[in-house]
């Protein structure tokens, strides 16, 4: 399937959803609401991925510096992943999107972990996009442990170490989308990013739609990418 695809434009997105609780506190609601309607925007953007043929979209659901939110929000956040999970898993299954985690999600609780491994495996044989969702996912934690990985087969270099990140079956990031108008990584690819490009939006997370997808991803064409070289 993959061989089908158009060779042009961006073959891999990753997005920093930001803003769920700015969008409650303007409506007066609370936090939770605005992370709920952050789900139904993740639901569309990752129709919208895999109907455009993106061969992987990574986005950006809890860091490893997420623990420091007070523990009613904390598991607000884990509820609605589960329940995201468990209700577009068949779907997943349907239409060929395979389920990637990267970060540290064997450390969440025992029933999420079960949930997750259980999704992973029966999407594993799928081919068609990839949804990577980052979970307890900081990328210096990443980029320690596939140091000391790389470290342990031998050689500590870029390719090696490259090759260690739980990113390494994914292909190259080019696009990095941040919603919220904050401009910064929070710790998101950092790796990765080194040549992708960026793509800042005000629009807070739950009014992300696909048309702003699609407008991230003709600005993403329109891009000179030179590496360096000239
Ligand atoms: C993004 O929305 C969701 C997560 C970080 C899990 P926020 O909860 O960070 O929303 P703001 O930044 O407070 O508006
Ligand atoms: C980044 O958003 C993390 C996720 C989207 C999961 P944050 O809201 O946590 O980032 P900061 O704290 O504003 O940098
Ligand atoms: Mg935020």
């Amino acid at each position: 399937m993959t061989a089908e695809r158009a060779p042009v434009g961006a073959r891999h997105v990753a997005i920093i959803m930001d803003g769920n609780g700015r969008w409650a506190k303007k409506r007066h609601l609370p936090r939770a609401v605005g992370h709920q309607r952050g789900v139904e925007a993740v639901r569309e953007v990752v129709r919208a991925a895999r109907t455009m043929g993106l061969e992987a979209l990574t986005l950006y659901a809890f860091s490893t510096e997420n623990w420091r939110r007070p523990e009613e929000e904390v598991s607000a956040l884990m509820g609605l992943l589960k329940r995201y999970i468990m209700a577009d898993l068949e779907e997943f299954v349907a239409n060929n999107v395979r389920l990637r985690i990267i970060g540290n999600y064997k450390s969440l609780s025992a029933d999420i972990v079960t949930l997750l491994d259980d999704a992973l495996a029966r999407t594993a044989g799928n081919d068609g996009t990839t949804l990577a969702v980052a979970l307890n996912y900081g990328s210096q934690d990443e980029i320690a442990r596939a140091a000391a990985r790389a470290a342990a087969e031998g050689a500590i270099t870029p390719e090696a170490i490259a090759a260690q990140l739980d990113t390494a079956d994914l292909p190259p990031l080019d696009l990095l989308i941040r919603t919220s108008g904050e401009i910064r990584l929070s710790n998101f690819l950092l790796w990765q990013a080194a040549y992708a490009e960026l793509w800042f939006t005000d629009v807070l997370w739950p009014d992300f739609t696909p048309a702003h997808l699609q407008a991230a991803l003709e600005d993403f064409a329109a891009r000179e990418r030179r590496y360096g070289g000239r």
